[in-house]
């Protein structure tokens, strides 16, 4: 039915209509077709997203693969995103496979090497339609090889916002106003006041990263004041693999992957529905 998309009309239709599509982070068929089948259920167009070492494990043809067939099989709005990529020879070889959506991150790189960068993968990117985010500030936390220490952190300064749109013609902005990549030590602070503000100055879609361990009240509010893509990768893979501990301790000798990873697959399932609710994603075409 469907094709693999760009994030470009998923993400203006959110804008629009006021809700967030959800980017999953996956990392082989289980996680992926978990993702796919819940958002097919709920009718909820989904971002499948995955990072330059999940590129690596899977492989980037293999995940092209499988995201065709889930597309093929439904009409639900599907886009697969390179994640956090900074390089971009990486970037141009997974789009002359099929992506048709990234992200460049240089946001650890100073403001000018920052929007060289982005420019350069637009450039690449715009010619095969596939979509751009980048990020300006920088979040603490882990993901993926990306370490930022706390004292590294950087909330995005919205007038730097405006330039930085405006030289590299970037389709999306991940936003950095107080979450974090990983879980949290305490209660997370969102700088709502900073949200907003970027999101009177700047008009492209703005994403929140590092949603996972966020209080729901405060995904919504940040939804409600501009945000249409959530991604959300450790409160997956926690319950993944808390399914298949408890598995094995109550199973010892267990051997067949089918038994271990279908009660995983199902207590990933319940966080995707539930994350899909909170970006007011389901019932959306
Ligand atoms: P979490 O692991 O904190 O959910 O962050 C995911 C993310 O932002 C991926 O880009």
């Amino acid at each position: 039915m469907g094709n693999i998309l760009s994030t470009r009309q998923m993400l203006l239709k959110a804008q629009r209509e006021g809700y967030a599509v959800p980017a999953f982070n996956i990392h082989n068929l289980e996680t992926l077709q978990v993702v796919v089948d819940t958002a097919k259920e709920m009718r909820s167009p989904v971002i499948i997203a995955v990072t330059p070492s999940t590129i690596d494990y899977a492989r980037d043809e293999y995940v092209v693969a499988m995201a065709r067939v889930a597309a093929k099989n439904t009409d639900t709005p599907i886009a697969i995103h390179l994640d956090h990529f900074e390089n971009i020879l990486k970037i141009k070889q997974a789009i002359d496979v099929g992506f048709k959506s990234c992200m460049i991150d240089a946001s650890k790189e100073p403001f000018e090497e920052n929007i060289t960068k982005v420019q350069e993968v637009v450039a690449y990117a715009h010619r095969y339609d596939t979509t751009v985010e980048a990020e300006l500030g920088k979040l603490v936390g882990i993901e993926d090889d990306l370490v930022v220490d706390e004292k590294d952190s950087l909330y995005t300064n919205p007038a730097d916002a405006v330039i930085f749109v405006e030289r590299t013609g970037v389709d999306s902005l991940a936003v950095a106003i107080g979450t974090a990549h990983g879980l949290y030590k305490g209660k997370p602070k969102l700088d709502f006041e900073r949200l907003q503000e970027i999101r009177s100055k700047v008009s492209i879609p703005l994403v929140l990263h590092g949603a996972s361990d966020v209080p729901d009240e405060l995904v919504k509010r940040a939804i409600s004041l501009g945000i249409c893509k959530v991604n959300v990768a450790t409160d997956l893979k926690i319950p993944f693999s808390n399914s298949i501990k408890e598995y094995f301790v109550e199973n010892p000798n267990a051997n067949d992957p089918r038994k271990y990873l279908t009660p995983a697959k199902a207590a990933m399932k319940k966080i995707v529905q539930h994350k899909i609710e909170v970006c007011g994603s389901n019932n959306r075409y």
